[in-house]
């Protein structure tokens, strides 16, 4: 393990064992090095309360426009909503002006909820692309260091980045990225061990994440491909990284971050009951259509069917909930069907009750 590390690991034969401590991100102590990743469209404000009681160490919210904080757009600081149980929380912002980057994080931590600020120079998608933002900023490290520098002097929590390997493999310059960002004050970096043209496929690049961790003093957190206690384990043991970020295998699954942290710390685990499964739906789903309605209410015109909504939004958590929880896939896509919330769970809980 390298000698910069945050953990204390102990190894018996064949096992492992990471002694409970918190991971340290500036001043601020994380409790579990388990991390639930950013994803646009599913981590809600309530999929993050339900992971951080699941013992997740940190939450993030959406990406959050830079231009649409500063310019004080409702819909955009709509998603800065959080909640008292949502902590430990990063704001998690994205833009290429290091002005315009440094007064939205700064406004973001006036609003007094947000522990850490992160700044997002990883995604692909092409619309931020296009702004010279998201993976962007890994072919022009210099302007990336100027953001970090720019939000770090106007905030006083700890300022991270997640970030990408790099664009392609001939633009494979993590390397340089991390040290521009750990120079220009970084707390810690978050690595989505994947090209950005590999989007989400393939294995995480362990050896990558090894150098990495090798040549930086600040955490870094390892992302990439951990489904279970064993790919976390092996992301852990094989790169010595500080902590591991959860995406896809979070996704309609919070109990990943229990069965995580037992394999981890060599705890027993004793996997969700069908009752867990229902209430774990029925507060995310009532959860969430309470915050579409609250949203709502603050349209100029509110828009009709916020129910409807609601039940197509929560679909994406709900086909995976219902096949962890072992419904077979002709009653998922009934209940894939339903638009109204309290008939769908009524359904819900007779199909569970049926197959246990
Ligand atoms: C639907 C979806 C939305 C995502 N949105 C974001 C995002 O807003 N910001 C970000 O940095 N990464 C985003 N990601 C990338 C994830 O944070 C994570 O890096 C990626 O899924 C790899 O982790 P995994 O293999 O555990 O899924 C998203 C991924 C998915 C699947």
């Amino acid at each position: 393990m390298p000698a910069n590390s945050n953990r204390h690991e102990d190894t018996q034969a064949g096992g492992f064992s990471l002694s409970p401590r918190p991971l340290r991100i500036g001043a601020l102590e994380i409790p579990s090095p388990v991390i639930l990743a950013p994803m646009a469209g599913y981590t809600d404000s309530t999929f993050r309360s339900i992971c951080l009681e699941q013992g997740c160490g940190l939450v993030f919210t959406e990406l959050v426009s830079s231009e649409g904080i500063v310019r004080n757009i409702t819909r955009t600081l709509n998603m800065l909503n959080t909640k008292a149980s949502e902590r430990p929380i990063a704001a998690h912002i994205y833009g290429s002006d290091p002005v315009v980057m440094a007064e939205a994080a700064s406004i973001a931590e006036g609003l007094g909820g947000f522990d850490l600020i992160d700044i997002n120079a990883g995604c692909p998608v092409p619309k931020i692309v296009r702004k010279g933002a998201g993976v962007a900023l890994m072919r022009d490290p210099e302007r990336l260091r100027k953001i970090v520098r720019a939000v770090a002097t106007a905030v006083s929590v700890p300022v991270t980045v997640k970030t990408r390997t790099g664009i392609s493999p001939e633009n494979a310059n993590i390397s340089q990225v991390a040290h521009a960002v750990e120079e220009a004050g970084a707390s810690a970096l978050f690595l989505h061990a994947r090209l950005a043209s590999a989007q989400h496929s393939g294995p995480a690049d362990h050896e990558i994440l090894r150098k990495i961790k090798s040549e930086l003093s600040i955490p870094v957190i390892g992302n990439g491909g951990v489904v279970n206690g064993e790919r976390a384990v092996a992301m852990l043991r094989e790169t010595g990284v500080d902590g591991v970020m959860i995406g896809r295998a979070a996704i309609g699954n919070p109990f990943i971050f229990p069965s995580i942290a037992a394999r981890i710390y060599g705890r027993e685990h004793l996997p969700p009951q069908s009752s867990d499964w229902m209430s774990v739906i029925a507060r995310h789903l009532r959860g969430l259509y309470g915050e579409m309605l609250h949203e709502n209410a603050q349209r100029k015109r509110p828009r009709q069917h916020t129910e409807r909504a609601a039940c197509n939004r929560f679909r994406g958590h709900l086909t995976r909930y219902l096949r962890h929880a072992g419904c077979p896939p002709r009653i998922r896509r009934e209940l894939l069907r339903q638009e109204e919330v309290e008939p769908l769970l009524r359904a819900i809980v007779q199909a569970l009750e049926q197959i246990h």
